[in-house]
């Protein structure tokens, strides 16, 4: 018997090869699934194209941020930043996501000190010793690209400059814990492992989601450790990672204004956030 090579076409009469063919695939997920792995939706898995047209946003998204990082200081208001966002984002031909969604009245998210995320910008003036987050999603030819990053006012406390840092270190350690035909779960499981060592807490009540075509897509992305396998990550899934870790307890409030989210104990929270693609042997960071 003709033994299948990899790069030949598969027997099925797809015309696809045989690595590729959906037969083959079929057979595998029925593994993954008996595995206990979850099974992605199939649409959420993007095509090249699709992945091409999230780069190109996230290139943007991060002319962005890195512009921000460039201006950022004290004695700013979060509205400037608003202002600088938007007008950037326009020049160069995208839309600011956040603008008008689901009501959010402004083009980009600006959290400080206890803030956890969705800060709206306001006359609100940046001072020596802030922490912020500023949070950017930006859709470009139709695809959205979503990232935020920490900046530090001056010079902050020990505490508020440790917690900055940890957070960012808590992304890279999610990120490390992706593998193509892993769990999801194993981000969250990463993630809170090493924040208990450091006795900082994970925010539960947001997490990280698909992104690509829409703002929020599936899957929704947990930071905090879960039972099971969770998802399967199939090369192709593009989604958020975006951990927010507080000094005190996780539990947050909403305020009135129905978005800016902090921290119930009213202690300092960072995040940081990249929009992450599923390679065949890995991950691609977008932005
Ligand atoms: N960028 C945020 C996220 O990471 C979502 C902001 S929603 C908004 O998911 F409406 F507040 F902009
Ligand atoms: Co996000
Ligand atoms: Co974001």
């Amino acid at each position: 018997m003709q033994r299948l090579n990899r790069n030949d076409l598969c027997w099925c009469g797809s015309g696809k090869k045989y690595k590729r063919c959906h037969l083959d695939q079929e057979r595998k997920l029925y593994k993954y699934e008996e595995q206990g792995f979850i099974i992605p939706p199939l649409n959420i898995i993007k095509t090249p194209e699709q992945i091409q047209g999230i780069r190109n946003s996230g290139k943007l998204t991060k002319e962005i941020l890195n512009m921000v990082g460039e201006r950022i200081k004290s004695g700013i208001t979060t509205n400037d930043i608003n202002q600088w966002v938007s007008e950037f984002t326009i020049k160069s031909g995208g839309i600011a996501a956040p603008l008008n969604y689901e009501g959010f009245p402004k083009s980009v998210c600006t959290s400080i000190n206890n803030v956890i995320c969705h800060g709206i910008p306001d006359a609100t003036v940046l001072k020596e010793g802030d922490i912020i987050n500023v949070d950017v999603t930006t859709i470009f030819e139709g695809y959205y690209s979503d990232a935020s990053r920490m900046h530090i006012i001056g010079k902050a406390s020990e505490n508020a400059t440790r917690l900055v840092k940890e957070a960012k270190e808590c992304l890279k350690i999610g990120i490390a814990a992706v593998k193509p035909y892993g769990g999801l779960n194993a981000i969250g499981n990463a993630i809170e492992e090493y924040c208990n060592k450091l006795k900082y807490s994970v925010v539960r009540d947001l997490g990280g989601h698909g992104v690509g075509l829409k703002f929020h897509e599936e899957p929704h992305v947990n930071h905090f450790a879960c039972r099971g396998k969770g998802m399967l990550l199939m090369p192709g899934m593009v989604f958020t990672i975006e951990p927010m870790i507080n000094e005190g307890g996780y539990e947050c409030d909403t305020l009135d204004d129905e978005w800016t989210v902090v921290t119930r104990d009213g202690s300092l929270s960072a995040q940081w956030e990249h929009t992450i693609v599923i390679t065949e042997d890995g991950v691609e960071i977008i932005v």
